[in-house]
């Protein structure tokens, strides 16, 4: 009997390659595809596509509310953005992908799993580093990767090899997508200089084109967003109806030269409707509930987290430390955050919580403060004491 090998499959042209590369090498390829609502293409066309590539078997796992529940949360939480500005769209996802390739292929007796990742990006480096994390009696193959060929030898490759490929495979970019965004890159945008073309986005519209501003309020609790304008929605639903309504202002395109884990620097364009408009509304509330140096100190272990994540350390000690850092700061992180959509931004007119630090009497300017500052001198003494100190050292010397 052949060896079985568990695939992850997208529908893409790189694991269409890679059914091949395997069923060349004499191995029973069973294909997963992972629905983390990648939309686009008909799911049952995607699992179709495995079966004529030569798979023996074929497997579509909805895992969307998971997805949800268990990624886009944390990451939310998190505030999560490399270099400050990318979500973390493809990021997020592999660890999940690889926690099925890993159940599925223990389910089925298989001592391997594979993916179509090239040896040039991140995901190769989450998807093997989350198997062995997971796993680590399994053996990650990567029959991609081990023929780097370019974009065109690997359509003349599955042509030679007669796999069903997508006329959509001779798109101008590479695309991937789930439920919390998009991210494209390569063809025209490997010039930095070259504007993204109006044509890439699928999940924004123009935000130079006028339109009228949409106001939305979105309920936290506990840090979870719950409902907006009242209707309450599970975390995928939330995160589905402000892609669309964030989506139709422009919200959330983004434009960066990044630097990757493996040491090359790439332009990606990003649109991330949803995930920027909650970041904005999630961190205001956070501003509003948590005490000045927890906020303070959750910036830095943001970034902590965001950086762990891109690197492909999903399931590591550190991680697992700061998500329980990150979850304790949530208590009250509960209430409802206004935003104006408008022209490509969502910006924050309105915040209110029942857990709320703010004080009115203390902050007030008009009659009715309760600050008394007369506190003020005397802090203020105490506060400047060691520079007044060392200032009277260097100044006699
Ligand atoms: N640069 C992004 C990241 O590393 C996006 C990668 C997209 N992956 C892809 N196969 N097109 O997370």
């Amino acid at each position: 009997m052949a060896d079985r090998v568990v695939l992850a499959y997208s529908g893409g042209l790189d694991t269409c390659v890679g059914i091949g590369r395997l069923r060349d090498a004499g191995k029973d390829v069973v294909a997963l595809t992972v629905d983390v609502g990648q939309g686009g293409e008909d799911i049952a066309a995607i699992r179709q596509r495995a079966l004529d590539c030569g798979a023996v078997e074929s497997i579509v796992i909805d895992a969307k509310d998971e997805f949800a529940g268990d990624h886009l949360v944390p990451a939310l939480q998190a505030n999560a953005l490399y270099q400050k500005r990318y979500p973390l769209v493809s990021a997020l996802s592999r660890p999940l992908i690889a926690k099925h390739l890993a159940l599925t292929a223990k389910q089925l007796g298989a001592d391997t799993v594979a993916h179509g990742c090239t040896g040039k990006g991140n995901d190769q480096v989450r998807f093997e580093a989350a198997v062995a994390a997971l796993a680590p009696d399994l053996t990650s193959l990567a029959p991609v990767r081990d023929l780097a060929l370019t974009r065109d030898q690997a359509i003349v490759h599955a042509q030679q090899h007669g796999l069903p490929i997508e006329q959509s495979e001779r798109a101008p970019w590479s695309v991937d997508q789930n439920v919390w965004g998009r991210a494209v890159a390569t063809g025209s945008l490997e010039d930095p200089w070259n504007a993204p073309d109006e044509q890439l986005y699928a999940y924004t519209q123009d935000p130079t084109v006028p339109q009228d501003p949409d106001d939305v309020t979105i309920t936290f609790e506990q840090g979870v967003p719950v409902a907006i304008d009242g209707q309450r929605f599970s975390m995928l639903r939330v995160v589905q109806e402000l892609n669309a309504l964030a989506g139709k202002h422009g919200v959330g395109r983004i434009d960066v030269v990044e630097d990757r884990l493996v040491g090359i620097k790439s332009r990606e364009v990003y649109e991330a409707p949803a995930a920027v408009a909650l970041i904005a509304a999630h961190e205001e509330l956070e501003s509003l509930t948590l005490e000045r140096d927890v906020n303070r100190y959750k910036r830095q272990v943001e970034s902590d987290w965001a950086d762990l994540v891109y690197d492909g350390l999903w399931f590591s000690g550190l991680k697992r430390s700061l998500d329980a850092f990150i979850a304790h700061t949530q208590q009250h992180v509960s209430g409802d955050v206004r935003l104006r959509l408008h022209a490509g931004r969502a910006v924050v007119t309105g915040r209110r919580s029942s857990q709320s630090l703010y004080d009115h009497d203390l902050a007030t300017a008009d009659a009715g403060d309760a600050f008394d500052q007369s506190w003020s001198k005397g802090f203020i003494d105490i506060w400047s004491l060691p520079s007044k100190i060392s200032a009277r050292r260097d100044l006699a010397n």
